[in-house]
Parts: structure tokens; C-alpha cells; sequence
């Protein structure tokens, strides 16, 4: 496995594999990798000749106060990982070159980066894009994998792809959790013991919320209700959102049918966790 941390090495390199006929597939992660990364690992290894994994803390989508300075960062525990997935190339490079002293250019995909994840994180999804796109213009990937877990972030790669016309096929893969249901995310390493505990109510939330649609509730409000419960019985987390919304624009449903989402943001402690499930009627 290469660790390439230029980003001409790695255009060579992609080069390379596109005039052996080689196609390649573009993991793109910041690191602190789990089990969640790992399948996403294992679907590219399965879907393209060249496994290119990039691991870049991504400045720009992080806000002020975020927490771009402590996001755990561990290159050599990542590389052992993914040597052991059978993984080309790691791509990890340094944020002045992603970033050349006076870049002013950036991608803002509207209106879907405005809800949601966009109204608590303002300029988060712009600082997403705009990395996306340069590391598949560097790595020109035939394929590129993404979770299930960050399901707004999938849905505004998949846009900006079909938009700016990339070449690039975009997967989303489901949400991989632990045994107890909580979503498995890199910034669990924050939380304190009673912290984690208190999360697992996260996943319950969604269910009671999968459970009352299944049981003929098409009354949005009511079934936020359902969702509400388990998240504020637990004195140690709090809401930032809680919604039903269409896969589609990510917008509020007014009744429940066809195609949605049932996304949480919910504070425990200061660590922000996110989680998601598809719904349909
Ligand atoms: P990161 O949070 O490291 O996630 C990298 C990829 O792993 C994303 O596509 C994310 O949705 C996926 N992922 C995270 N947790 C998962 C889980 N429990 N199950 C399945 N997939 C999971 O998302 C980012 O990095 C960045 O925003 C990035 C796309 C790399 C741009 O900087």
C-alpha cells in the first residue's frame, strides 16, 4: 500500500491506473476510521481495480468553534486498517495543498446545504463540496463510496455530481452501528461513559418513529412525537433537530408518504451526534 501525500504524486499515480485500464474507487474519510469506514472500504475494494482511501481533516467544513482542532487524527493505526482491507493508496495530503494560499474558489450545492445540517453548521456544506470536488478531480474515481449515516451529505454529493456533470458513480451504503443500535461515527471517542449510554435512546428514537409509521401514523407531528420520547427521557442529551422530510429536497413532510428521511441531531453532553433513518409509505 502507497501512502502518497502530494497531490501531483497522486494524480500520477491515478494516471497510472487509467492508461493500464485500471478503474478506480475514491473512499473519501478524515481519518479515526471504524467499522463503518471499513465497509465502505470493502464495497470499493469489491467494485474497482484501484482502492484509493483519502484521509483528510477537511478545514473548511468545520465552523468556528467546531471541532476541527481535536478531531482525532491517527494516520499510521488508519494505514494498518486499510493495508489489512487490501487498499491501494492512501491519499493524505496537506491542507495548503488542497487549499493553495489565496483560494477563493468554492462549490455551494443550494438549497439542499440550507436545511438541516446546513442551518446548525452554516458553510458546512460548502466546505463539503468543495473538498469532494477537488479530491475526485484529483483522483478521478469511476467510483466513489459514501455512508448511509451522513445521508444529507450523500444527497448533495450525488446532486453536485449529476450537476457539474462528473464522471464519477456515486454509492451511499447503509448506516453501520454497534450492537447497541448508536450509529458508529468518529467522534463517539468523546463521549463519557454515561454519555454513550445515554445515546443508544438516538437509534431508539428512530425506531419508535419507524414503529408508529408502520402502524398507520401518517401524521408527521405525531410521529416526531413517538420520536421525541426515548431522546427526552435522557436527562444528558438534548435536541437540535428532530424531522421527517422528503429523500428528495429534505423538506418537512406535511403527511407522510413515499420516500423520507427521519434525521436527529441531538447533543450529549457538547458532543454532536447525527443519525438517520429511510422511511417509506
Ligand atoms: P467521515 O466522517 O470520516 O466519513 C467518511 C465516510 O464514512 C462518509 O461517507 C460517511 O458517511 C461514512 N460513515 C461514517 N460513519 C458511518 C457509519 N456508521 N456507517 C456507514 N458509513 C459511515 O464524511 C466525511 O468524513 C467528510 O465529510 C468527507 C466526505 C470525507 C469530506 O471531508
Amino acid at each position: 500500500m502507497d501512502v502518497v501525500r502530494r497531490v501531483h504524486a497522486m494524480k500520477e499515480a491515478s494516471a497510472r491506473a487509467h492508461a493500464s485500464g485500471a478503474t478506480i474507487g475514491l473512499v473519501p474519510t478524515m481519518g479515526a476510521l471504524h467499522a463503518g469506514h471499513v465497509a465502505l472500504v470493502r464495497r470499493a475494494r469489491a467494485q474497482a481495480d484501484v482502492v484509493v482511501v483519502s484521509i483528510f481533516v477537511n478545514p473548511t467544513q468545520f465552523g468556528p468553534g467546531e471541532d476541527f482542532a481535536s478531531y482525532p487524527r491517527d494516520l499510521a493505526r488508519d494505514c494498518d486498517l486499510l493495508a489489512a482491507e487490501g487498499v491501494d493508496i492512501v491519499f493524505a495530503p496537506q491542507p495548503d495543498e488542497i487549499y493553495p494560499p489565496g483560494a477563493t474558489t468554492f462549490v455551494e450545492v443550494a438549497g439542499l446545504s440550507d436545511v438541516l445540517e446546513g442551518k446548525s453548521r452554516p458553510g458546512h456544506f460548502r466546505g463539503v463540496a468543495t473538498v469532494v470536488t477537488k479530491l475526485f478531480e484529483i483522483v478521478k474515481p469511476q467510483v466513489a463510496v459514501f455512508g448511509q449515516k451522513d445521508a444529507q451529505q450523500a444527497i448533495i454529493v450525488r446532486r453536485m455530481a449529476a450537476d457539474l456533470l462528473m464522471d464519477v458513480e456515486v454509492l451511499v451504503l447503509p448506516t453501520k452501528r454497534d450492537d447497541d443500535g448508536v450509529a458508529l461515527s468518529s467522534r463517539n471517542v468523546y463521549l463519557s461513559a454515561d454519555e454513550r449510554r445515554a445515546a443508544k435512546a438516538i437509534p431508539r428514537a428512530l425506531e419508535a418513529g419507524r414503529v408508529a409509521l408502520a402502524s398507520g401514523e401518517h401524521d408527521p407531528g405525531r410521529i416526531l412525537a413517538a420520536a421525541r420520547e426515548p431522546i427526552v427521557a435522557e436527562p444528558l442529551l438534548r435536541i437540535d433537530y428532530l424531522e421527517l422530510v422528503d429523500a428528495d429536497r429534505l423538506q418537512p413532510v406535511t403527511r407522510a408518504q413515499g420516500e423520507m428521511l427521519l434525521v436527529a441531531a441531538v447533543f450529549a453532553g457538547k458532543t454532536r451526534l447525527i443519525d438517520n433513518l429511510p422511511l417509506r409509505s
